[in-house]
């Protein structure tokens, strides 16, 4: 099979390695891909959202498969692109169709699909400019802290969650008056949930689902989860408090019912479902619906995975997933992320990145990288995860440090507690 990767950063690094080695993967395409995927694949550079030359680059290399690194050409409904064109009907596209995708699309829809099909998650209303004021009189009615949210995409940021009653009604008029564009016209609110949080992997084909191992990662880019939001700055796989019991009650009442709604819905999904969710006492909660992998959370995941990913990924297009065979390595694994100094605020691109073959005992995935001039240099915030396996996660994150020490780049940074809390 000739397979094609759509995307560009650490997860579509993880995508491309794993399928690599797979013995039915003949040519592997990734577009566009960085200076870690143009080592194991052939990169092709196009945007991920212009479905027209995503359909050239199909046609001309003659690809039978895709994989959808992230929600943007999910959102835009790429998965609806080639069931409507003949000439791709028969690509075997990893992704849910746009319907689907707008669990992630809209926290909105999110809600009223957790309510229709009795999905824990916390209670909510939601407000659009034209009832800003109703909005500050259901703040009044909760309790601090106050969570809003964009209800569109808004990159990761359209969260909020404010100690102060007439902050955070000013901050809903702001969002409403258009803090992130049209992704804030509508603004849901939500109760607070008190808890921790873990992120749970699913991949569907519309039918069955096989639950991939739990991940968690850390959001913040400070030392003890502090200061701006990023992308994400490590993650430990499997979550070491995600115990039977627990996976038991997210599979109950959880995950049966978010495929079973799908269905019930007549909502084509054959992709994967992160379900972000937080444990409040021994119960969880959905927070949010992603519809695709996490990152850094694949550099974790995916590892683990030991069956054939093209043979999983076919099956999950053929809608056999329950035929499959799925089995897991029972290591644990850690990633850490590497960033350009500056980010999730300015920062410079171009740094020349050394000791990349110096690494062992651990997996190097490139993120924001690029070649230039022979050498490998930094093109994003997030440049590269180190990921190590161990049978013990403590070891992993240890292997994962060892290794960082033989890796520089100008204004390198990282955190140094990944896993630590845990
Ligand atoms: P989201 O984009 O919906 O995942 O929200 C971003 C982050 O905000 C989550 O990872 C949580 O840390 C936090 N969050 C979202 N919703 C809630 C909630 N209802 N209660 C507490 N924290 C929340
Ligand atoms: N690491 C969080 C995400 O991929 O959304």
């Amino acid at each position: 099979m000739n397979v094609l990767v759509l995307g560009s950063g650490g997860r579509e690094h993880t995508f491309a390695y794993q399928l690599a080695k797979s013995s039915r993967c003949k040519n592997l395409f990734v577009a566009p891909g960085n200076a870690g995927t143009a080592a194991i694949a052939t990169n092709i550079s196009l945007s991920v959202t212009d479905f027209a030359a995503i359909e050239q680059c199909v046609l001309h290399n003659a690809i039978d498969m895709v994989v959808v690194g992230p929600e943007d050409p999910l959102v835009q409904g790429i998965v609806d692109y080639f069931a409507a064109t003949p000439g791709l009907q028969k690509v075997q596209i990893i992704g849910p169709s746009q319907k689907g995708a707008l669990l992630e699309g809209s926290k909105q829809r999110a809600k009223e699909f957790m309510m229709a099909h009795n999905i824990p998650t916390a209670g909510y209303a939601s407000f659009t400019p034209e009832t800003l004021g109703a909005g500050k009189q259901f703040l009044e009615t909760l309790k601090a802290p106050y969570v809003l949210k964009a209800d569109g995409l808004a990159a990761g940021k359209g969260v909020l969650i404010i100690q102060d009653l007439n902050e955070a009604k000013d901050a809903l008029a702001d969002m409403l008056g258009g803090k992130f564009g049209a992704a804030s016209n509508t603004v849901v609110i939500e109760e607070f949930l008190d808890g921790i949080e873990l992120s749970v992997f699913v991949l569907t084909d519309g039918k069955n689902y096989k639950v991939l191992p739990t991940a968690k990662d850390y959001k913040r880019i400070g030392e003890g989860d502090t200061g701006l939001n990023t992308g994400g700055m490590g993650a430990i796989s499997p979550v070491p408090f995600a115990d039977d019991a627990l996976m038991q009650k997210i599979e109950q009442r959880i995950v049966i019912p978010t495929v079973e709604g799908l269905q019930k819905e007549n909502i084509d999904y054959k992709g994967f479902v992160f379900i972000g969710l937080i444990k409040v006492g021994d119960d969880p909660f959905v927070i949010e619906y992603n519809v695709r992998m996490g990152d850094p959370e694949t550099e974790v995941v995916l590892p683990r995975i030991k069956t054939d990913l093209v043979a999983v990924f076919e099956a999950t297009f053929k809608q056999n997933l329950n035929a499959l065979d799925f089995e897991l390595d029972t290591r644990a694994a850690a990633t850490v992320m590497l960033v350009s100094g500056g980010y999730p605020e300015a920062y410079e691109k171009g740094e020349v990145i050394s000791g990349i073959e110096d690494v062992s005992g651990s997996i190097v995935f490139h993120a924001g990288t690029a070649m230039k001039d022979g050498d490998v240099v930094t093109s994003g915030g997030r440049v590269i995860a180190v990921t190590s396996m161990d049978e013990d996660y403590k070891e992993a994150i240890k292997k994962s440090y060892q290794n960082i020490e033989k890796l520089s780049f100008n204004r390198m940074n990282f955190r140094t507690d990944i896993g630590f809390d845990l």
